[in-house]
């Protein structure tokens, strides 16, 4: 029965890694389905800080953890992650990867990185991964997919078609050397053999196991607000984190999502540019920053930090349509005295309650707040809402009523077992 997708509900870093987690040992799969090593999500377990990128977190629980369709896989990374885990005694043998993924290479990469430079101000603050340049070469069809790596004639014949149109952008445009056929093939075929047994036909795997009523997971990369069709185009990445994203990225039908569960950051985050009206330039979003160690898992860069935004949540929790939410980092916001929430914008002189629909608006939107009382105590051992200062049990209940859907869970720090369940999320 139960298909289960878990959906960051801001712009990424809500804790989805931790939440995916959570649910751990009753799941049967955890899947991937979008983007790529542009993710970061770090669990902490058993007092082990665990940093994963490409692989998802049902690899350090007992589920079988797979890579689907809609992601994108730099194989390097890949089977360093693989390398750093088995080190650590965790065990991978499980991992399979759908034949459909398709590969970053190191062109990907480069474009990657001069585009963002030629953009200048206009650069979106990519991760620098290659994400956008691998998802326009599959859109333009000229990607190089997992299956690929294992006709080497084939191989060479897309790699040269992917690479000759690139190499006169990165000679003429860019002034960058244009990059070999043979460089590329040589690291892809290096990789083929290692990668072969961990290929399996992931549509047919996930359906047969919903066919047997077990649990499937789906575990998002991003975020709603951070999708190429619903976020903030064109400061996005260039696949579909959203929860419908899950079937595209992985071959399972949308009748068989029974959940969808959004996370949720207790204030806002945001790496890279773009528009975030509840953004904090000031000693606030500072203290936010450190005391959320709000650093980037990928990057290292800053996180911008800004009070919660429920026209934000509420647009994800509408377009997603969030079964649950599950509210992370609410311990990060003890100690303020009044905690301000969004719950309305000004444009142009006008309220609106809801996100607006013009990009433009939304870029000049200024937050309304509502100023709800804070709590000093330290909440970092509640197990039980109950357990919870009253007026942290008012700001979770007021963020429901706002956004317009239960909170069904809330992280109260970063360990595994640091979490408040009020609902069972399977
Ligand atoms: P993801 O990309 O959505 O998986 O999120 P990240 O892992 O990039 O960022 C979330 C950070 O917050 C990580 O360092 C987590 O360990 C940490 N975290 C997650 N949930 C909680 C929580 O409830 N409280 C605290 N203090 N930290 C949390
Ligand atoms: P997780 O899964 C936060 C942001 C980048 C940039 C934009 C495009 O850890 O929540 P890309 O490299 O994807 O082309 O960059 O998207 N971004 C993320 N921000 N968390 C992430 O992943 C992100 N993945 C991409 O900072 O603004
Ligand atoms: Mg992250």
């Amino acid at each position: 029965m139960p298909g289960i997708v878990v959906v960051g509900a801001q712009w990424g870093d809500e804790g989805k890694g931790k939440a995916t987690d959570q649910l751990g040992d009753r799941v049967d799969y955890t899947v991937r389905y979008s983007g790529g090593n542009n993710a970061g999500h770090t669990l902490v377990v058993n007092g082990e800080k665990y940093a994963l990128h490409l692989l998802p977190s049902g690899i350090l629980n007992d589920s079988v953890p797979v890579i689907g369709n809609g992601v994108v896989v730099d194989l390097d990374v890949l089977f360093e992650e693989i390398d750093g885990l088995n080190a650590r005694g965790v065990d991978t043998s499980k991992l399979i990867i759908s034949a459909n993924a398709h590969v970053i290479t190191e062109y990907h990469k480069v474009m990657d990185k001069v585009t963002e430079r030629f953009l200048g101000n206009r650069r979106i603050g990519t991760t620098g991964r290659g994400i956008g340049p691998a998802y326009s070469d599959k859109i333009n069809r000229l990607g190089i997919r997992i299956q690929d790596l294992f006709d080497e004639n084939i191989l060479r014949q897309k790699v040269e078609a992917a690479l000759e149109q690139k190499n006169h952008l990165l000679v003429k445009v860019y002034n960058r050397r244009a990059i070999e056929p043979n460089e590329i093939l040589e690291v892809l075929l290096a990789h083929a053999e290692r990668v072969r047994p961990m290929v399996a036909d992931v549509t047919r795997v996930l359906n047969d196991s919903l066919d047997r009523d077990e649990v499937v997971l789906f575990e998002g990369a991003q975020a709603h607000h951070l999708d190429v069709d619903h976020g903030t185009y064109p400061y996005v990445t260039s696949s579909n984190p959203i929860a419908a994203g899950a079937c595209t990225g992985s071959g399972v039908g949308p009748m068989r999502i029974n959940r969808v569960i959004g996370i949720a950051k207790a204030y806002t985050t945001r790496v890279g540019e773009g528009p975030f009206p509840t953004e904090l330039l000031d000693a606030d979003g500072e203290k936010l920053r450190t005391d959320g160690a709000e650093f980037g898992t990928t990057t290292g860069r800053n996180r911008r930090c800004g009070w919660f935004d429920a026209l934000v949540v509420e647009a994800a929790a509408t377009a997603n349509a969030f079964t649950d939410i599950f509210l992370t980092k609410l311990d990060i916001l003890t100690g303020w005295e009044n905690i301000p929430v969004c719950v309305a914008y000004e444009v142009n002189g006008e309220r609106t309650d809801v996100l607006p629909m013009s990009q433009s608006d939304f870029h000049h939107a200024l937050p309304v707040y509502e100023y709800l009382d804070g709590w000093t105590e330290d909440i970092s051992g509640c197990r039980t809402f109950a357990e919870l200062p009253a007026n942290t049990q008012a700001y979770v209940r007021r963020l429901e009523e706002l956004v317009g859907c239960r909170i069904s869970g809330i992280g109260v720090g970063p360990s595994r077992e640091q979490s408040v369940m009020i609902h069972d999320l399977i």
